[in-house]
């Protein structure tokens, strides 16, 4: 693997390690550099922190805290049902706190999550949940104990596990010989195109292109049959994926998301130089803005406290003094600090506070959501802020 670093987002804290008071002197800091593959044409960080720092059982990301992914996982269910026999046989890589399984019968439902808290959450619904990273090991212990799956889907998972043919060939090992496998990551052409450099921290050990994936699924025998644009998570392609000699047929969708992807030449070292050289504008512009704001005497806070704010609070140096508190519904984040700049997260109290005037969207990627639900915020004249795809107010 020939790696090329093109971007260098500087040291940055584990994105979901969320800390309590007084747990701040010994955080650990890893240098986050990304690389472009040029044989297989993956982007993927030059060092991979080790899984078991990121993910364990105090995991604080719970995909059900918004109501667009819990349809959005609804809704993809409904959809790869109808492409299933009556009762598949389906297993979920990564099922966080059970938000897609959840729409799926327990009986012939499995799944595997590392982080033993919510592995703990989906064994006590009824889905027998194996907490172990996927492997090849795992892959086989299934296959022995409930046979080969119709269905493998991960969502926000694939891209999370460093060694992509061990990944891919351990789907391939458990999917049935005519088994679909399907899976959703954030999307390169989308993060190049909307400057969203924040895609990027600890779990992202990647972040996929069609052209990257192509090669990689074609190492472990797999081929890609369909590929939809989504618009979750900032944007995200899921691939549909199947053995190669099974008889699924690959829709035009496969060759138009590959020629769109060469046209913005995501297989060329020079587009990745020129992103990087947008990134360190951004920092600069929103360092700028958010003082400009400060410096007129007033409060900026942030809401959600996503991984995605973690790589850019530490990337821009962005701590307490420009930032007074992060809200965010999630539990298990809340009355902590974020990592590396120690901002404190609340929850929210209803709507986002009258003394308020510029809230930093960490979570840009909920932009409708957040605007409906904070309607009489934008009224009284209070102003989102963004850096996608350019630093300014919304
Ligand atoms: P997400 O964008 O999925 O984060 P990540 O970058 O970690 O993948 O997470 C959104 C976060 O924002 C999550 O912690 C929940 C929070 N949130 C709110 O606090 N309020 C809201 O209205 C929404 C939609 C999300």
């Amino acid at each position: 693997m020939t790696k090329e670093t093109f971007l260098d987002l500087g040291f940055q804290p584990i994105a979901n390690g969320f800390l309590k008071e007084g747990e701040t002197d010994n955080e650990f800091f890893f240098p986050l550099e990304v690389a472009l593959d040029e044989d297989t044409f993956l982007v993927t960080q030059k060092e991979y922190v080790s899984p078991e720092k990121m993910f364990n059982d105090t995991y604080a990301y719970r995909g059900s805290m918004s109501k667009t992914m819990v349809e959005h996982f609804k809704n993809i269910s409904m959809t790869l049902g109808a492409y299933l026999d009556p009762n598949p046989k389906v297993l979920e890589i990564g099922s966080n706190d059970g938000v897609f399984i959840k729409n799926w019968g327990t009986e012939t439902t499995y799944a595997v999550e590392p982080c033993g808290n919510f592995a703990k959450e989906t064994n006590d619904l009824g889905y027998k949940t194996y907490s172990r990273f996927w492997n090849k090991d795992l892959s086989n212990d299934i296959v022995a104990e409930v046979g080969t799956m119709d269905l493998v889907f991960a969502a926000n998972c694939m891209c999370h596990i460093p060694d992509l043919e061990e990944t891919f060939g351990a789907v391939a090992n458990v999917l049935d010989k005519e088994g679909l496998f399907v899976f959703e990551d954030p999307s390169l052409a989308k993060m190049i195109n909307l400057n969203s450099y924040d895609q990027i921290y600890d779990e992202h050990a990647h972040i996929f292109s069609v052209l990257a994936l192509k090669n990689e699924l074609e190492k472990v025998g797999m081929r890609i049959i369909r590929v939809d644009e989504l618009s979750v998570h900032g944007g995200s392609n899921r691939i549909w994926a199947v053995h190669q000699d099974s008889s699924w047929v690959e829709n035009s969708s496969v060759s138009q998301a590959l020629s769109f992807e060469r046209l913005l030449g995501l297989d060329m070292l020079e587009v990745y130089d020129r992103f990087s050289t947008r990134v360190a504008q951004s920092k600069l512009d929103l360092q700028t803005l958010l003082w400009s704001c400060k410096d007129n005497g007033h409060k900026v806070i942030s809401y959600g406290a996503t991984s995605k704010s973690t790589t850019i609070f530490n990337y821009c140096d962005i701590d307490s003094e420009l930032i007074d508190y992060i809200v965010d519904t999630t539990p298990e984040k809340q009355g902590k600090l974020s990592p590396g700049t120690h901002i404190p997260i609340t929850k929210p109290l209803g709507l986002i506070e009258d003394d308020i005037n510029y809230c930093f969207l960490g979570a840009w990627n909920f932009m409708d959501e957040i605007s409906k639900k904070e309607s009489a915020f934008l009224e009284r004249g209070g102003r989102f802020i963004t850096h996608v795809p350019i630093v300014r107010f919304v």
